[in-house]
């Protein structure tokens, strides 16, 4: 069974549908490693109740990218994680970690790429007045939400419901997300 680390900032919700799957057997893997930037994020939280180890460093508190993706690589290389699994983690991968891991790196992203890519795709995507949007699952490369695109699914926009919309995209993401990965993984 492929072993993986989950790269999180915020709340964590990617990761506890992922997580809920390997639990459930609808995803043959094993999640080893939570990594965050941010240790005060609620995603730490829900590794803790599952029992899933965390990393979690400020890459403030290093003198430099490489020096940080460095402690990540080191602890990814001990715990011999296979695969990286991007969940909300709003930060660009440089490239000791692309070095460490080529092709190995995968991300989702709340737009149909490459449309709206970077932060808030969600409101870019209600800004601009688009009716339909989706969710994208990607390889990672050195640019913003930019590599090879493994799977996407459209959701049409509640007009002008911001909350509404965020539900479906959040929704769809927990679904094909796993089922992306399970395909990726089996083949
Ligand atoms: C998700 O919607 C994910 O697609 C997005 O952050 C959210 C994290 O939610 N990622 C990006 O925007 C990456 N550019 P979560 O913390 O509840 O999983």
């Amino acid at each position: 069974k492929p072993k993986f680390a989950v790269f999180a900032s915020g709340s964590g919700s990617n990761f506890q549908a992922i997580y809920d799957a390997v639990n459930d057997g609808k995803l043959e893997a094993q999640a080893v490693l939570v990594v965050t930037d941010k240790p005060g994020a609620f995603v730490v939280e829900r590794a803790k109740n599952v029992g899933v180890e965390t990393l979690a460093i400020k890459p403030s508190s290093f003198s430099s990218k490489e020096a940080y993706e460095q402690e990540i690589v080191k602890k990814l290389k001990e715990l011999e994680v296979e695969w990286i699994v991007l969940a909300g983690y709003m930060r660009l991968i440089g490239n000791v970690l692309l070095e460490a891991y080529p092709n190995r790196i995968i991300n989702i992203h709340p737009s149909l790429l490459p449309s709206f890519p970077g932060k808030d795709a969600i409101g870019q995507a209600m800004a601009h007045g688009v009716k339909v949007t989706g969710v994208s699952v990607h390889y990672v490369d050195a640019g913003m939400d930019t590599g090879p695109i493994l799977a996407q699914q459209a959701i049409e926009v509640v007009d002008g419901d911001r909350e509404k919309t965020e539900e479906r995209i959040h929704a769809v993401e927990h679904d094909l997300y796993m089922k992306t990965l399970q395909k990726l993984w089996s083949r």
